[in-house]
């Protein structure tokens, strides 16, 4: 590690200029100050290019506005073709941009009885019903799996950068409701390039599984080096920041900032989305829910800090060219500001954790920050 002293030093000897950019809020990016980002993963540094931050903490604008539940769908409701509540929010460019609901069903099958259908109904924004509005936490996202008489209700939600290359993905959140569901946070490319957080409502709420895909084999039988299971976990059923680091030959799980698990069984190798979901399908990994019952994923934010594999830019992204433009501009000039994460004061707004010796000119993005800040320093003693 870098300790940041030194760098904050050169930095000022060199007199920094750094880009500001005012419209990196509008691309969920917290942090014009910032040309890249370090993750601590088992106390080694990873650098990546880009940062997002979606808060739904305080959504309302008015009092009351969300505190009602919004209608489950009922059993002759199973085409998935509900609105979702609340279009003003959860159908606005500013939504669409980033995130897609889903509306994809399957039917059932011998192993997975409960035919499965995916619903806008089930996104939806719920507000607590506090004494003061304004406070934190008070509004989340919600995504939620009913079981109906005839199918299983159930949530999808698909962020909208599919090239995601290396990230640590970060969800703050909690599980409540019947057993039978399986609420889950995972990369996604295919079914062999995939590395999942999963909460199942049927385990301890002290047991989180852990999984790089595939997790059976071509016989159906499961592999057993695939999932994690920790349990003595702190309880999901509460609010807990669980986190993916997809790094090249490892993959990390952490919850509340300490590693629960590490495999290096499947890695993802492919530039992959973000999904999340909220579902069951009668199956033995999801367990079976009972008619009547459901199950809610709660989400007050959603942290990804990424490389792309190509540009950056996705569907949504285009749509802002002007900001898109700022942003590439910015990175253009190699890391020169160093931002962390974690440990800052407000979750979502990352801070400066050292700056690199832009004196040089152009710094171009290194494997190795260490050596960015080591030439600096040459340059630096050869100058005086
Ligand atoms: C931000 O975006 C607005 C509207 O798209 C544009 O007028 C403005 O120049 C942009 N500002 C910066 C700093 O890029
Ligand atoms: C960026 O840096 C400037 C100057 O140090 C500071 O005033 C500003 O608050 C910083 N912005 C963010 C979002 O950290
Ligand atoms: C808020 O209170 C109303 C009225 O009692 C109730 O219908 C609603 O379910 C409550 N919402 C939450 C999120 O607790
Ligand atoms: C299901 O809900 C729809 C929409 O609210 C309604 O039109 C329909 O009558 C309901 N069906 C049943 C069986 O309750
Ligand atoms: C968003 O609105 C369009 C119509 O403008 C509609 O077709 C679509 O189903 C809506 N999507 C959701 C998820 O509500
Ligand atoms: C991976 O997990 C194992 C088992 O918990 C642990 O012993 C090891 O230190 C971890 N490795 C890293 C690199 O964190
Ligand atoms: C990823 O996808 C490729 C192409 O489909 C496949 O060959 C590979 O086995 C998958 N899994 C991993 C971990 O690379
Ligand atoms: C789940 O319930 C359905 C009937 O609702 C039944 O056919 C199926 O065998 C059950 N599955 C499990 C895993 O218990
Ligand atoms: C992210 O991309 C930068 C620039 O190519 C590279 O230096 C860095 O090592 C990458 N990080 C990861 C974790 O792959």
């Amino acid at each position: 590690m870098i300790s940041p002293g030194p760098a904050l030093i050169f930095a000022f000897f060199l007199h920094i200029n750094l880009g500001f950019s005012q419209n990196a809020t509008l691309l969920k990016d917290n942090s014009p100050n910032c040309s890249c980002y370090v993750v601590e993963t088992g106390n080694t540094p990873s650098y990546f290019q880009y940062h997002r931050f979606w808060d739904f903490r305080n959504v309302a604008t008015t009092k009351n506005q969300y505190t009602v539940t919004p209608p489950a769908v009922n059993n002759s409701q199973d085409a998935g073709d509900e609105l979702a509540p609340d279009q003003a929010f959860l159908n606005s460019s500013a939504w669409n941009a980033d995130w897609g609901i889903q509306n994809w069903g399957k039917p059932s099958t011998s192993d997975f009885p409960v035919r499965m259908q995916n619903s806008p109904a089930n996104v939806y924004i719920q507000q607590n019903n506090a004494s003061s509005y304004a406070s934190d936490y008070d509004t989340y996202l919600a995504l939620r799996t009913v079981r109906l008489e005839d199918f299983q209700s159930s949530a999808e939600v698909e962020n909208e950068q599919k090239n995601l290359m290396h990230a640590s993905l970060r969800v703050k959140a909690r599980v409540v409701g019947d057993k039978g569901a399986v609420a889950g946070f995972f990369t996604f490319y295919d079914d062999n390039n995939e590395s999942d957080i999963e909460i199942l409502t049927d385990d301890p709420v002290d047991m989180i599984r852990y999984t790089n895909q595939p997790s059976v084999d071509d016989s159906g039988n499961a592999i057993s080096q695939s999932s994690l299971n920790p349990s003595n976990l702190p309880s999901w059923d509460t609010w807990r920041t669980h986190r993916i680091d997809w790094l090249a030959a490892r993959s990390f799980w952490y919850l509340d900032g300490v590693e629960a698990a590490n495999n290096t069984y499947s890695v993802p190798r492919k530039p992959s989305g973000l999904t999340m979901n909220m579902w069951s399908d009668g199956g033995e990994w999801s367990g079976n829910m009972s008619v009547g019952g459901s199950a809610e994923y709660h989400i007050q934010w959603i942290e990804l800090v990424f490389n792309t594999s190509g540009p950056v830019e996705g569907p949504g992204y285009r749509k802002r060219e002007e900001e898109a433009a700022a942003i590439e501009k910015r990175k253009s000039k190699g890391c020169q500001v160093v931002c962390r994460v974690d440990g800052v004061k407000d979750a979502g707004f990352p801070e400066v954790a050292h700056v690199s010796a832009a004196g040089l000119g152009v710094v171009p993005l290194l494997s190795s920050w260490r050596l960015v800040v080591v030439v600096g320093l040459v340059a630096i003693v050869m100058e005086l």
